[in-house]
């Protein structure tokens, strides 16, 4: 008989069914589709049933009855089940740290003089192209692991810590042994337009030709990225670079994203409309005009407060971006500059509480949206029959008390493509 695991007796199933189809705005990310007291059922790396304890039961019994000694059971008494979750925006492979710029940013340094002055991205690109192949791979390893300890069962990873067609090629690689070899799957950004390194510091035009006519062709020859992203940000890539960029992108068949309006009003959301991309990122300050432009093109935010916090800016307007008909999404944006975490809860955590998001909207931003924001919804972020088995069992009563009990690792059970990856020991 093929695997099969059972939860059953869970205190809530939330499921965030139903919008597979289109993410969530507006009033219907605080829908999450609960089952009270409900049970799920999966085999192989699909889920095969989910409903009330009692159907639950009787679908065991009538599909498994003659066989129920080989089902793994587990009981979820008190605890609740939800889609395995999803971080839409990382940079988790590059090597090295940068815990000195903590310093100097409380000594009143900002992020952009940092970068201004050769460190920042410039000294990860340093230390990233120095590294080898197993060694960015064992260190992301690391991270990997620590992400499925908190219930991360999906991520989007980013280049752009090369910085040449080779260093890129290499990032992007590691990227895609990760995902062979880990549980985790990883859905990979060509991201070659993350800063304008040293050699170009004074021709910027000639590194913008360099990723269009050398890096995008490359990647997508080798099938590396299924996405292009770009730091759209005054001294890093102009509104005109980054058009440029990403248009060529979509010439090989890479869907846009946007770094947009971090850190200045910049046009990066107005700029995510025009092209057509398939997520905005960061946002913090945002223009009106811009938002109401990706509500109507159908944008994903996918915001990063853990990145506001670390940096002591204030976060993006959540309530604002969701009032506007905006599909949010939240993201650890883990990199070793501006967001050094794998902990997404913590994520959830500071999106309730420094912007005001409710428990319920945090769910559908972690899950179903996030899935939106990298093209997966159809196979992940709800639990539903026919969608992979990626599911969190959290010691936790009820949603809500995720948000509550905050800083915590709340994870009991992580199940990922149908297996059982994290089992706390009681
Ligand atoms: O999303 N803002 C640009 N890129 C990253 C930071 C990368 C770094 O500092 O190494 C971000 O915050
Ligand atoms: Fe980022």
């Amino acid at each position: 008989m093929n695997s099969v695991i059972y939860i059953r007796n869970a205190s809530q199933v939330v499921t965030v069914a139903g919008a597979s189809r289109a993410p969530k705005r507006g009033p219907k990310m605080e829908e999450l589709q609960i089952i009270h007291h409900g049970g799920v059922v999966v085999q192989d790396d699909r889920i095969l049933f989910v409903g009330s304890d009692q159907d639950a039961e009787e679908f065991v019994e009538d599909q498994f009855g003659h066989v129920k000694e080989n089902i793994r059971l587990i009981d979820a008494s008190g605890k609740i089940v939800t889609p395995g979750l999803i971080d839409p925006h990382t940079h988790v492979v590059f090597a090295g740290s940068r815990e000195k710029e903590l310093e100097m940013r409380l000594q009143g340094s900002t992020y952009i003089e940092i970068l201004k002055q050769g460190g920042g991205i410039l000294y990860t690109t340093t230390q990233t192209r120095a590294a080898s192949e197993e060694q960015l791979l064992d260190e992301s390893l690391k991270r990997l692991n620590r992400f499925l300890e908190y219930g991360v069962t999906t991520i989007e990873a980013k280049s752009g810590y090369g910085l040449t067609v080779e260093d890129e090629l290499k990032q992007l690689r590691v990227a895609r042994r990760l995902n062979e070899t880990h549980p985790i799957d990883i859905v990979s950004t060509f991201m070659g337009a993350h800063a304008v390194p040293v050699e170009f510091k004074e021709n910027p035009d000639d590194y913008v030709h360099i990723v269009i006519e050398e890096m995008i062709p490359q990647v997508a020859e080798e099938g590396l990225a299924q996405f292009c992203d770009v730091f759209c940000e005054e001294g890093v890539f102009t509104v005109e670079q980054s058009e440029r960029i990403l248009e060529a992108g979509k010439r090989f068949g890479l869907i846009p994203k946007i770094h947009a309006d971090e850190i200045v009003q910049f046009g990066g959301a107005e700029l995510a409309a025009k092209v057509g991309a398939i997520s905005a990122d960061h946002l913090l300050k945002a223009s009106d005009e811009g938002i109401k432009r990706m509500a109507e093109a159908g944008v994903v935010a996918v915001l990063l407060p853990g990145t506001a916090f670390f940096l002591m800016e204030e976060p993006a307007n959540a309530r604002k971006i969701i009032e506007a008909g905006v599909p949010v999404a939240l993201s650890t944006d883990r990199n070793p500059g501006s967001s050094p975490t794998e902990s997404l809860p913590l994520i959830m955590n500071l999106a309730c509480l420094t912007m005001k998001m409710t428990p319920a909207e945090v769910i559908a931003a972690c899950t179903i949206n996030a899935a939106h924001a990298i093209g997966r919804a159809g196979e992940i972020g709800s639990i539903e029959v026919g969608k992979k088995a990626d599911l969190v069992i959290f010691d936790a009563p009820n949603y809500q008390y995720l948000q509550y009990n905050f800083g915590v690792n709340l994870v009991d059970s992580v199940v990922k493509n149908g297996n059982l990856v994290v089992e706390r020991r009681k």
